[in-house]
């Protein structure tokens, strides 16, 4: 598995990650088998959220403890990272200092832990004030309830905002992204171009943003066509996307869940996948794209194959 020393962090993570949010209806069986295929395939790094689940909060944070009931050195050696700023019952956003301490408080007491070790801010909140933010994260690093901070689906022009009263480094913009959800990316390569839909900024310069000021992009969704569309994969819908997986898949001895997220590690903004399986033989499969560095040529004509434009 490929790691690298988050910037911002002394953290070492892997370039996959394990995301839990559809545990909730899995056994404790089920969930060890999905724990235990991470750490072989060398993911040492879960995301949590505190409205994953069926619960109004932390049903999968302690469906995950409750299955499997880490020890403390356990515990040390994997990255726990959760989410707060959405009330899922609203639904709506709320970054205030309340909310803030109030959900790291119940995701502590949900993962049976003393210490998140990075907690992003889930979805930009229209009501945000900063200064509310700063001051949570400043009782909540002064606690030891949280090491490092950062964001999800927020834009450059938010995360100043935030940066201008918070001290601590925003060391994450979790965001979605997969072969064929790539705003992210697309727009950058067709700027300008009239009567062309991928021209339109949806996401103001984000990547590069993050790449600027060291911001590391972690991709959610790396299989879904759309927003929770299902996956591309065997989908009839991309069938050109999925012979070139498949070739690749055949070439690099791999399978092809290896190339949709190796498409994603390619980028030299050394993002992190976030997985959402929770089929362990997936999980190991997705894992290995980590490990195949597609060229050039390669990663173009995944993006072709897409329905992307390269102008
Ligand atoms: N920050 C945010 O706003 C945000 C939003 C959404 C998600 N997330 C995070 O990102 C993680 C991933 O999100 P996601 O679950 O939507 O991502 P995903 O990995 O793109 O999708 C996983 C889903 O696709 C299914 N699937 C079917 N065939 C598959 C295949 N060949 N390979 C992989 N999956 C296949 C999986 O079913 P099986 O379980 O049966 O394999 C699972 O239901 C979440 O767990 C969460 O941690 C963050």
């Amino acid at each position: 598995m490929k790691t690298f020393t988050l910037p911002g962090t002394d953290l070492v993570v892997p370039a996959i990650v394990t995301g839990v949010m559809r545990i909730q209806e899995k056994s404790d069986a089920e969930v060890r088998a999905l724990f235990d295929a991470s750490l072989a395939a060398g993911i040492t790094f879960f995301d949590h959220a505190d409205i994953y689940g069926n619960l109004p909060a932390h049903g999968c944070e302690a469906r995950f403890a409750e299955a499997l009931r880490l020890t403390a050195s356990q515990r040390a050696e994997i990255v726990l990272q959760t989410k707060a700023g959405i009330v899922k019952d609203g639904p709506y956003f709320d970054f205030s200092y309340d909310h803030l301490v109030e959900a790291v408080n119940g995701s502590l007491a949900a993962l049976g832990t003393d210490y998140i070790d990075i907690l992003l801010l889930h979805r930009p909140d229209a009501l945000v004030e900063p200064e509310e933010v700063a001051r949570a994260f400043d009782e909540l690093e002064a606690a030891g309830k949280v090491r490092h901070f950062g964001v999800s689906n927020h834009t450059p022009a938010q995360i100043h905002l935030l940066k201008r009263y918070v001290r601590q480094p925003l060391v994450a913009n979790q965001l979605q992204l997969s072969i064929t959800h790539a705003p992210l990316i697309t727009q950058g390569l067709a700027m300008n171009m009239g009567a062309l839909d991928q021209s339109v900024d949806r996401t103001i310069g984000t990547l590069d943003f993050c790449r600027l000021n060291d911001i590391t992009i972690q991709a959610w969704s790396p299989f879904q066509a759309g927003f929770f569309t299902g996956p591309f994969l065997g989908n009839p819908e991309f069938a050109e996307l999925n012979a070139v997986v498949d070739r690749l898949a055949a070439q690099y001895g791999v399978p092809p869940e290896a190339i949709a997220t190796a498409w994603i590690t390619r980028h030299p903004a050394q993002m992190q996948v976030v997985l959402g399986t929770t089929n362990p033989q997936r999980l190991t499969a997705a894992a290995q794209g980590a490990d195949v560095v597609l060229s050039r040529a390669e990663w173009y004509e995944l993006y072709r194959a897409a329905g992307h434009i390269v102008p």
